[in-house]
C-alpha cells in the first residue's frame, strides 16, 4: 500500500513538473544549416577543442569518456558498424544497400541515431566517407601500419558526442513547449551572455540534469521509429521500469557525474569508483566433512553462498 502511495505521489510530482515546467529559452525551429559534405566539415561544426580555452577541466574530463570517441568506441564500435553493414544491411533484401556506394545517412541511422546524431546534418557522401575511413583504419591496423592507423583513428574519433551535441543539439527535449535549440546558444543551467565569439548566448535547458536527457541515447528497447528497428543500449528502459519502479530516486547525472566525482568523464565499470559503486558482494562459506557412503567414505565439502546485490540504477551489464 505504502508503495502504491509513493508511486502515486511520484506520479503527481512528475506530471506537475511536466505541465508547470518553466519554458526554456529555445526558439522557433531554425532553418537547417547547409549539409556538411565531408567528415572534416561535420567535425568542425561540432569541434569541442574550441571550448578548451575556458572550460579546460571539463574538456579534459570529457576527452577520457567514451562520448569523446562515440563511433570508434573502446575501439569496438567502428568494426561493429562494419559488421552491421556486411551481415545486416547488405543481406537484407529491401535495405537498398548492396555495395558501400549505396550507403546513405538514413541507412547508418540505425547506429548513428545514438552514436552520432549530428550525422543528420551531413550528406550521404559523408556516410560513405565514414565507412571507407573505418575500413582503411581496420586494414592499416591489421597490416601493422601504425602511423597510418593512428591518423585514421583520429579522423574517426573527430566525429563524436562533443560539447555542442549535448549542450545544443540534444539539449532541449520538449521542443513544442521549450523551443528548438538556436545556433548561437549554449544550453545549461544559466542564462545571459556567453563569452564565446560565435556562441554568444547561454540559456536554460530544463531537462539537462534529468535522466530523460541521457535516455535520449541510452535506449529503452528497439528503436521503433526506424524502418528497420535496431536495439543496442537499453539502460534507460531498465532505469525506468526496474530502478525507478522499485523506488530508486537518483538520476543518471547524480550517480555518474556527482557521486562518482568524475564530472564529464562519464564512466562505467572501467573506472574503479564506478566498479565499487556497482555491487555489494557477500560471501558466506563453511567447510565440513560428509560421510557419503561406504565406498567413498568421508568427503570434505565446502558450501559457499554468494549474494550479489546490484546497486546501479539499471541492469548490468547493458547492451
Ligand atoms: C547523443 C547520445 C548520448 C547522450 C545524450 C548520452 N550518451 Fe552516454 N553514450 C552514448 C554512446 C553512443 C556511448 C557509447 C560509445 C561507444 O563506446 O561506442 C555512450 C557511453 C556512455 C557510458 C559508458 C558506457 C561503457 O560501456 O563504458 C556511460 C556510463 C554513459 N554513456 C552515460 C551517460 C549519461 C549519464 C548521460 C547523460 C548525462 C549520457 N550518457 C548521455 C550516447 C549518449
Ligand atoms: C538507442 C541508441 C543506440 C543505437 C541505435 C545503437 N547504439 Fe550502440 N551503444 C549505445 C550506447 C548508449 C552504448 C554504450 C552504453 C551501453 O553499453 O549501454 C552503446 C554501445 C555500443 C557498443 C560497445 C561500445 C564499446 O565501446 O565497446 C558497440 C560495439 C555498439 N554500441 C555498436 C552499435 C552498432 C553497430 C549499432 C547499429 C547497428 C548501434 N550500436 C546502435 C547506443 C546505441
Ligand atoms: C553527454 C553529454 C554531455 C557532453 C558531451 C558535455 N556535457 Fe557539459 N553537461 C552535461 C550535463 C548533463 C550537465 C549538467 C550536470 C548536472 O546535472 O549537474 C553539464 C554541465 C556542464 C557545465 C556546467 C558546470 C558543470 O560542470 O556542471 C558546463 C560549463 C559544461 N557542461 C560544459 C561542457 C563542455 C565545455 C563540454 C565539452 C568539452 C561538455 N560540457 C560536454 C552533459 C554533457
Ligand atoms: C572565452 C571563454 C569561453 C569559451 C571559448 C567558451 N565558454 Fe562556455 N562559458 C564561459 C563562461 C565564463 C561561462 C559562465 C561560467 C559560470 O558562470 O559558471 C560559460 C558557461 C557555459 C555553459 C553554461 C554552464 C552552466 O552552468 O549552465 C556551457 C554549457 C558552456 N559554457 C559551454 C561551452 C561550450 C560548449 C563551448 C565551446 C563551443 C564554450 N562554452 C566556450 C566561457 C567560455
Ligand atoms: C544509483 C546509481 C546509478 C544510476 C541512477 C545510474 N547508474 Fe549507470 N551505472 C552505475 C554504476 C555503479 C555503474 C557501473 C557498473 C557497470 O558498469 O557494470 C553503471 C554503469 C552504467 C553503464 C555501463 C553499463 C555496462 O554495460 O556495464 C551505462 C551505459 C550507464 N550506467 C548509464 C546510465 C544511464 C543512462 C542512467 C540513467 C538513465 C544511469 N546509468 C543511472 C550507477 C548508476
Amino acid at each position: 500500500m505504502k508503495k502504491t502511495l509513493t508511486t502515486a505521489i511520484a506520479c503527481i510530482a512528475a506530471c506537475t513538473l511536466v505541465s508547470f515546467n518553466a519554458f526554456g529559452a529555445g526558439g522557433p525551429k531554425p532553418d537547417p544549416l547547409p549539409k556538411a559534405r565531408t567528415i572534416a566539415e561535420l567535425a568542425q561544426r561540432y569541434d569541442s577543442s574550441r571550448c578548451i580555452e575556458c572550460h579546460e577541466e571539463t574538456h579534459d574530463q570529457w576527452s577520457e569518456s567514451l562520448h569523446s570517441k562515440s563511433i570508434l568506441g573502446s575501439p569496438r564500435t567502428a568494426p561493429t558498424i562494419i559488421t552491421a553493414i556486411e551481415k545486416g544491411l547488405k543481406l537484407f533484401p529491401y535495405s537498398g544497400v548492396k555495395e558501400d556506394s549505396d550507403i546513405t545517412v538514413e541507412s547508418l541511422m540505425m547506429c548513428m541515431k545514438c552514436h552520432l546524431p549530428q550525422l543528420d546534418e551531413a550528406t550521404d557522401e559523408v556516410a560513405r566517407e565514414i565507412v571507407a575511413t573505418i575500413r582503411a583504419w581496420m586494414k592499416a591496423s591489421n597490416a601493422g601500419k601504425e602511423d597510418e592507423a593512428e591518423a585514421l583513428e583520429e579522423t574517426i574519433a573527430s566525429l563524436n558526442i562533443g560539447c555542442m551535441v549535448c549542450h545544443n543539439k540534444m539539449a532541449i527535449i520538449h521542443k513544442y513547449a521549450d523551443g528548438y535549440p538556436q545556433y548561437d546558444t549554449v544550453y545549461g543551467s544559466q542564462e545571459g551572455e556567453h563569452e564565446d565569439e560565435t556562441i554568444s548566448k547561454m540559456a536554460i535547458a530544463p531537462a539537462l540534469s534529468e535522466s530523460i536527457f541521457c535516455g535520449q541515447c541510452h535506449g529503452q528497447g528497439p528503436n521503433f521509429e526506424l524502418d528497420h528497428p535496431s536495439q543496442c543500449a537499453t539502460a534507460y528502459g531498465s532505469y525506468l521500469f526496474a530502478y525507478v519502479a522499485h523506488g530508486g530516486s537518483e538520476s543518471c547525472q547524480e550517480c555518474h557525474m556527482h557521486k562518482s566525482e568524475l564530472g564529464h568523464n562519464i564512466q562505467s565499470y572501467q573506472d574503479e569508483t564506478m566498479a565499487k559503486m556497482a555491487v555489494d558482494v557477500t560471501v558466506h562459506a563453511r567447510s565440513l566433512f560428509w560421510r557419503k557412503n561406504k565406498t567413498e567414505g568421508v568427503l570434505p565439502i565446502g558450501i559457499i553462498d554468494v549474494e550479489i546485490y546490484n546497486k546501479a540504477g539499471h541492469g548490468i551489464p547493458d547492451g
